[in-house]
């Protein structure tokens, strides 16, 4: 059985104004009506022998995100939620989640890590790359799961195996060596979930980056534990200490440095929703290559992302544009330069 963990932070600024500081991104609806962090919860339940989900998030964001696990009407068990004053970054969300979940559920206690912002087309699939995983987890192996790359994708970590041992882990590599890395058709992309004991990511967290693990450990000794209702456990990470930890992503402070590192190669319709472009992939093609949700009216329009939350959108001959409409804020854009919304994001939050 595994222990999920779903990682949700970030504030998705390459998405705005569909999220926001007070509607970031795990809040997000699909075309199916149901949001990010809803489907990452029901990916969680479907692993094999899922039990005791813990949720690491932002403290402000618990309320919301525990009404949409109970929205859901599906039996989540037992679930703890632990709560950062502040993002530290992914290595932190980690090293929190392997102390608390060997204090409370003990050391060869194995737990999947699952990020809250992607989509996974076929869970079933997921279920059973997990189940593979499991059984190198309880190996000692620290497991990461391999996607086929279809291009020179620089935002995501790279994974060189021979089998399931993993020769090299690059973090972010930059366009060059990213192309020669597709070109050598010998690397996959690291999806960002991982599983592994407790105990495993812990050891190797002594030796790799003490200080995270450390501050996680005191931030963790001095939380404020609040049983709730229904099952539900809230830990706020103390935030004096918890203010401390060196920030540093999961990828850079262990990945890249660890000896043990396995991959399960999966193809499970994996997506990062990481821009609009992405996003739009979600939503159904009018036969034109225009991805669409809401009221939309397209003539003579082709591969446009067009979001509506609520008024009608019509266009007329424009091809690969960006249109997203919100109640307050319309963003227009190309797809090919989709991931500059973030500096657009950066600078409304500069100067309000
Ligand atoms: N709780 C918590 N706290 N979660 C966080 C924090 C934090 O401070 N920072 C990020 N996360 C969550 C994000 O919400 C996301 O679900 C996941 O951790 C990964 O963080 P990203 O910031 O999105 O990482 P990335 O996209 O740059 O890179 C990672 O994912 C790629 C695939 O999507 C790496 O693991 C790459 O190697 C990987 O290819
Ligand atoms: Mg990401």
């Amino acid at each position: 059985s595994v222990v999920p963990v779903i990682i949700c932070g970030g504030a998705g600024s390459r998405l705005w104004p569909l999220s926001r500081e007070n509607h970031p991104k795990p809040l997000i609806r699909l075309a199916d009506g149901r949001s990010l962090i809803q489907h990452a919860l029901l990916r969680a339940l479907a692993l094999p022998g899922a039990r005791d989900v813990i949720t690491v998030t932002n403290r402000e964001l618990f309320f919301a995100i525990e009404d949409e696990y109970r929205q859901l009407g599906v039996d989540c068990g037992r679930r703890r939620f632990l709560l950062e004053p502040e993002g530290r970054n992914t290595a932190a969300a980690v090293a929190a989640a392997c102390l608390e979940a060997a204090a409370a559920l003990g050391g060869e206690t194995v737990l999947c890590i699952l990020p809250a912002d992607h989509v996974i087309a076929d869970v079933p699939a997921l279920a059973e790359a997990v189940e593979r995983a499991e059984k190198l987890a309880r190996k000692g192996r620290i497991v990461t799961f391999g996607i086929k790359p279809d291009r020179p994708e620089t935002g995501y970590g790279y994974i060189e195996a021979d089998g399931t041992d993993v020769l090299r882990f690059v973090e972010k590599p930059d366009l060059e060596t990213a192309r020669q890395y597709l070109e050598s058709g010998r690397f996959s992309w690291n999806s960002g979930m991982f599983c592994f004991q407790a105990q495993a990511m812990i050891q190797l967290m002594e030796t790799l980056c003490p200080e995270i693990l450390e501050g996680c450990r005191k931030s963790l000794d001095a939380a404020h534990r609040i049983d709730g209702p229904q099952d539900v456990e809230r830990i706020e990470l103390d935030a004096e200490r918890f203010s401390k930890v060196p920030s540093n992503s999961i990828d850079y402070a262990v990945m890249e440095k660890a000896p043990n590192v396995s991959v399960v190669p999966c193809d499970v319709g994996w997506n990062d929703i990481g821009s609009w472009a992405a996003l739009g992939e979600q939503y159904a093609d009018d036969g034109q290559g225009n991805r669409t949700i809401g009221p939309v009216m397209a003539i003579g329009a082709r591969g446009n992302v067009i979001h509506s939350s609520d008024r009608l959108i019509g266009v007329v001959g424009v091809e690969d544009l960006i249109v997203a409409d919100t109640p307050d804020a319309l963003l227009v854009t190309t797809k090919e330069r989709a991931q500059e919304v973030r500096q657009l994001y950066d600078r409304l939050k500069r100067e309000g």
